[in-house]
């Protein structure tokens, strides 16, 4: 199985708004190429996470890759992790307002409400039951990603249009 750099699907493709099917018994080899190629399609790019929808694979796995960025320099730096049949649960109602981007959006960036702290579960890819519980930075991305198994994007969860702003403006900010 060799893994491939995959086209990254952008808005307005109907992929990105369909509820992503579980990853089952069946579907096993299709995910196991699809992690491989999320992981590579993700390398050499800015991003901190990827789902598979974003290449074109309607299957409920997606890849959580924290590092330091301009925005977040105390983000920490984490194998890149695979996430098949994630879940998750708020930990608190407590919900910060950060920026986020999304290559399947490229251009701008939008201050994006996400819960601080969530309990997630998810199976890695030797098939086990995984349990973490993530705040911040790293929840952040994992709603971010999860919300593309849910055929939604950010910006469907953008409060005010005046949150929304071009990613030219948002690296000189
Ligand atoms: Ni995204």
């Amino acid at each position: 199985m060799t893994a491939q750099v995959r086209e990254i699907a952008l808005l307005g493709e109907p992929v990105l708004r369909k509820i992503a099917s579980l990853v089952t018994v069946d579907t096993t080899k299709q995910a196991m190429q699809t992690a491989n190629d999320l992981l590579v399609s993700l390398e050499g790019t800015n991003g901190v996470g990827l789902a598979a929808p974003q290449i074109f694979e309607s299957l409920r796995m997606m890849v959580v890759a924290s590092k330091p960025t301009k925005r977040y320099p105390t983000a920490p730096q984490m194998e890149p992790i695979i996430m098949i049949n994630p879940n998750f649960t708020p930990l608190s109602n407590d919900m910060e307002k950060d920026w986020e981007g999304c290559l399947s959006i490229p251009g701008i960036r939008g201050k994006v409400p996400r819960y601080r702290s969530i309990g997630i579960d998810f199976t890695d890819l030797a098939g086990q039951r995984i349990e973490m519980e993530l705040t911040g930075f790293v929840a952040r991305i994992f709603q971010h990603e999860y919300d593309h198994l849910e055929g939604l994007v950010y910006l469907d969860r953008i409060e005010n249009n005046q949150d929304i702003i071009s990613e030219a403006v948002f690296l000189n900010l």
